[in-house]
């Protein structure tokens, strides 16, 4: 039981990673809310965990939505020690037809979502006085462009930067910052991924996603599970001289 005691949030939780990634930690002792925009999926994920899982309706866009969001998990577990900045959307498009409606939806839930969400916890977290710990949600695609994907790239480099400069920050409160960065991950996710390029790139429904797989070094997709290991080491006692990194955990497809 790593996270005996403690009491974590992690936005984006109703379902994907998010989803996996309460289960595991609440497996190891913690008790965890979890916060979503989505109120029918948070309240089916939550039935389903049982006892010490929380739902907190949460829009990470909505700065008053993030402040009741986290008053209501300090009390209900009776104080913050973790948060997963998890929350986050996905759009593809060619340059040529990026609109700034997508361009704004994207950096006011994975931007500027992860940035005032992190404020909040760490202002709870620096109240408490005893630390605590942060971890983002980067991607591979914050480490390079891509095509199609130009805007939840930059928004994903933007999360890797801010770990950087909260870890700096924070750290002087004994709050450790870091972020995780998956490759490719099964899931609802990546069929919304997969049928984006089938309208971009002409190709039928399954094929982006069997070619991703089968290009991945380690010889196959993600699973949520393949990060579970990353996020209970940031969110523990171990990782408490780790600050401000993004942690690649990919099967080696970044590299690649
Ligand atoms: N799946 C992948 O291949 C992959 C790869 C690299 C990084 N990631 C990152 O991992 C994280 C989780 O990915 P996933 O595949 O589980 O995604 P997902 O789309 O399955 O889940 C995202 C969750 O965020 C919630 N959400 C969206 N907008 C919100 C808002 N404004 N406020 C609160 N909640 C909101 C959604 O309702 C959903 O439950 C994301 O940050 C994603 O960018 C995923």
């Amino acid at each position: 039981m790593r996270l005996q005691g403690k009491a974590a949030l992690i936005t984006g939780a109703a379902r994907g990673i998010g989803l996996e990634f309460a289960r595991a930690y609440l497996a190891e002792g913690a008790q965890v809310a979890l916060a979503d925009v989505n109120a029918a999926a948070l309240a089916t994920a939550v039935a389903g965990l049982g006892a010490g899982a929380h739902a907190v309706q949460m829009d990470v866009t909505d700065q008053a939505s993030i402040e009741a969001g986290i008053t209501q998990a300090v009390s209900a577990m009776g104080g913050l020690d973790i948060l997963i900045n998890n929350a986050a959307l996905f759009d593809a498009a060619p340059i040529a037809e990026i609109t700034r409606a997508t361009y704004d939806r994207l950096f006011a839930v994975n931007v500027a979502g992860t940035l005032f969400t992190l404020q909040a916890a760490a202002r709870q977290m620096i109240a408490q006085g005893r630390g605590g710990k942060i971890i983002n949600m980067a991607s591979q695609a914050g480490r390079r462009g891509e095509s199609l994907v130009a805007v939840y790239c930059a928004t994903k480099a933007a999360v890797i930067s801010l770990t950087q400069s909260a870890g700096l920050n924070l750290i002087a409160h004994g709050i450790n910052v870091n972020a995780i960065a998956p490759g490719v991950v099964d899931g609802a996710h990546w069929d919304h991924v997969d049928s984006l390029f089938a309208r971009y790139e002409g190709r039928p429904l399954g094929e982006k996603k069997r070619i991703v797989g089968d290009s991945v070094p380690f010889g196959r997709m993600g699973t949520a599970a393949d990060l579970i290991p990353m996020a209970i080491f940031l969110a523990s006692a171990d990782s408490t001289y780790c600050v401000g990194q993004t942690y690649g955990v990919d099967g080696g497809n970044w590299l690649a």
